[in-house]
């Protein structure tokens, strides 16, 4: 009996990455293209996107439940077509806005950054979730914002406590279906998102040191990426101060 020694054609590593054309994300993208990945780009900004090279633009807005939808049927269809795997989902993409006025509480504001934070992120998840391969893993942004409260920052830092939330409830969800859940917490990271901030920023790194350490550690299947390290230390440890203490740190002084 004869047997057919033909060479099955290798499956390819995909990754999916949000907020892919800006900022860590674009630094993200073009990091696992240089890996060898099947990149699949999202954002809403195609010619952004398309700038890529090597990679595949998705254009969506995460915050349009149909978008995404269409959005992971495409992804499937590519997918089959490339004879790859969802090997990772990095839902990245994220907006900061901050409450100038406390007494003048921005509700609408408020609402904007929860939105594309938190309630985006479960959006994706319905639908890039299964696609993706049993051993992969998800990692949701989130920031080291979260291990302090920061002034004027209750919108953006309550948003990623909710993702810290999230991921951690997820792990404990997805492991018997051997999913693996990261949460990426930054530091400051030049970008055109902290370009805008007008306070110091300290021990800030570039998007193409963020990308590195994220792609190294999320390969590594690590729980919590933080980086970079001596701040994030440094935040941690503040946090397990009395918060009468953390509070004279940190209030504005009136002037
Ligand atoms: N930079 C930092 O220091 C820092 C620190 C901690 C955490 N982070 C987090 O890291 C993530 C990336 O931030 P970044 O600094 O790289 O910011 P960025 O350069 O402003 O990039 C934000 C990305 O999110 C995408 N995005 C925003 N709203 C979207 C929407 N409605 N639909 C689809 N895509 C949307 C944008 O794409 P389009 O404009 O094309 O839609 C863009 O690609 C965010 O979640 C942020 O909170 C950043």
């Amino acid at each position: 009996m004869t047997q057919s020694h033909a060479k099955q054609p290798a499956v390819k590593q995909a990754v999916l990455i949000t907020g892919a054309s800006s900022g860590i994300g674009l630094s993200l993208a073009k990091h696992y293209v240089a890996n060898g990945y099947l990149v699949f780009a999202c954002g809403r900004n195609e010619a952004r996107l398309n700038t890529i090279t090597g990679a595949v633009a998705l254009a969506f807005d995460i915050n349009d439940k149909q978008q995404i939808q269409q959005a992971a049927q495409t992804l499937s269809e590519k997918l089959v077509a490339a004879n790859a795997k969802l090997q990772q989902v990095i839902l990245n993409a994220g907006s900061c806005e901050y409450i100038e006025n406390p007494m003048r509480f921005d509700g609408a504001l408020f609402e904007r950054v929860i939105q594309t934070n938190v309630i985006a992120m479960g959006y994706c998840l319905e639908h890039f979730l299964p696609l993706v391969d049993t051993n992969g893993r998800v990692a949701l942004m989130s920031s080291s914002a979260t291990y302090l409260p920061f002034p004027k920052a209750e919108a953006y830092g309550a948003s990623k406590a909710a993702v810290n939330y999230l991921a951690s409830s997820l792990r404990l969800d997805l492991k018997a279906f051997g999913i693996g859940v990261s949460v990426i917490c930054p530091g400051f990271v030049k970008t055109p998102l902290t370009d805008k901030n007008d306070f110091a920023m300290p021990m800030q790194i570039t998007a193409d040191e963020a990308a590195n350490t994220i792609f190294n550690e999320l390969k590594t299947g690590k729980n919590e990426i933080h980086f970079p390290k001596r701040f994030t230390y440094i935040l941690k440890c503040l946090s397990c101060l009395p918060s009468a203490l953390i509070n004279k740190m940190l209030a504005p002084k009136v002037s």
